[in-house]
């Protein structure tokens, strides 16, 4: 009796949470796993059980799609996505690259839930960074994938804070392209740039991001996250002083539009109004404006231009008029 008093008190310990859409990779655990709620842990899965898609479905939709694991079932399924993304990256070029691009993805989001845990975990880091530079290098080879990728990645129904850095990047690569303005490597860099820039969101806590109003205090976490990421990034990732710049004024255009509604003058702090991360700013703000949140529907794309060319058409008319044309296609029919 006295053994299961003690494992039962010690089990919380040994528990760690996750996205129950990670649980996607395998097909069971070596432990149970559990929900939290009304302050105790429910177990929601027995050990060695089958993980079926219904089960998965079923926590997915629920308030809080987080479920509690053993650590040594934490510790395999980061194992086992790793595993599984290295051979998917070897395979890239091999077969239909919207089946590639799409399984690419929605592996990359799972570890990118991880990294979102453990940023300073350097291998998971250069892993997601390999992986993402060949989900570049792939989506830079087949244009024709980008607007059916955009679609099943929205619905592959992970957490918006993953989601969004790559819809956004995904958009950003794609607009890119289409302006023929961009080399390569460049259009590259930018989608690494874009799709880290998110990172410095792992010290916000979780219960937050479902939040409709957040108090000052919060707001002042949330708006330290861009600067957090740089300072996550800096000397670890090869991306150099230029983009991580990029990352930590990602935001720039948010309080562009914030002044506005405040009837203030746009003060920006250093130099920041180059195109790059006029468009890296833009088309997060769209992505975000777009897709629905736990506490809001998703607004229409012309709605979130009309906001966007209040800020973008005066310093780049150019570039917003391009994106306007590029949009109306890529949403289009
Ligand atoms: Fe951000």
């Amino acid at each position: 009796m006295r053994e299961n008093y003690l494992e039962r008190h010690r089990l919380p310990l040994k528990l760690k949470p996750i996205f129950v859409g990670q649980l996607s990779i395998v097909d069971g655990l070596g432990h149970s796993a559990y929900a939290f709620k009304d302050g105790v842990f429910e177990e929601v899965l027995k050990a060695h059980e089958g993980i079926t898609p219904d089960f998965i479905k079923q926590y997915a939709g629920e308030e809080s799609s987080e479920i509690y694991i053993h650590e040594e079932d934490y510790k395999y399924l980061h194992g086992n996505l790793s595993q599984k993304l290295v051979k998917l990256t070897r395979s890239l070029s091999i077969g239909d690259p919207l089946k590639n691009a799409t399984r690419h993805t929605h592996l990359l989001s799972l570890q990118m839930a991880n990294l979102y845990e453990d940023p300073f975990n350097d291998e998971l880091l250069n892993s997601q960074f390999q992986s993402g530079q060949n989900l570049s290098n792939l989506l830079i080879k087949n244009k024709h994938t980008h607007k059916h990728l955009y679609r099943s990645i929205s619905k592959q129904g992970h957490h918006y804070t993953v989601t969004q850095p790559l819809l956004s990047s995904l958009l950003l690569l794609s607009f890119l392209q289409s302006t023929g303005l961009f080399s390569e490597k460049e259009t590259q860099t930018l989608f690494m740039t874009s799709y880290f820039k998110d990172i410095g969101m792992s010290f916000i806590p979780r219960e937050k991001f479902e939040l409709a109003h957040l108090s000052d205090f919060d707001k002042k976490i949330f708006s330290e996250h861009a600067d957090n990421s740089m300072k996550i990034l800096n000397g670890r990732v090869p991306l150099g002083a230029n983009q991580l710049e990029l990352i930590k004024n990602h935001h720039y255009l948010n309080y562009k539009i914030q002044a506005l509604a405040n009837n203030e003058k746009y003060q920006p702090q250093g130099l920041i109004t180059g195109v790059e991360s006029a468009l890296l700013s833009a088309l997060d703000i769209l992505v975000a404006m777009t897709s629905e949140r736990p506490y809001r529907e998703g607004a229409s794309v012309f709605k979130s231009l009309e906001l966007l060319k209040r800020v973008l058409a005066d310093e780049h008319p150019q570039e917003f008029k391009s994106l306007v044309h590029f949009l109306k296609h890529f949403f289009g029919k």
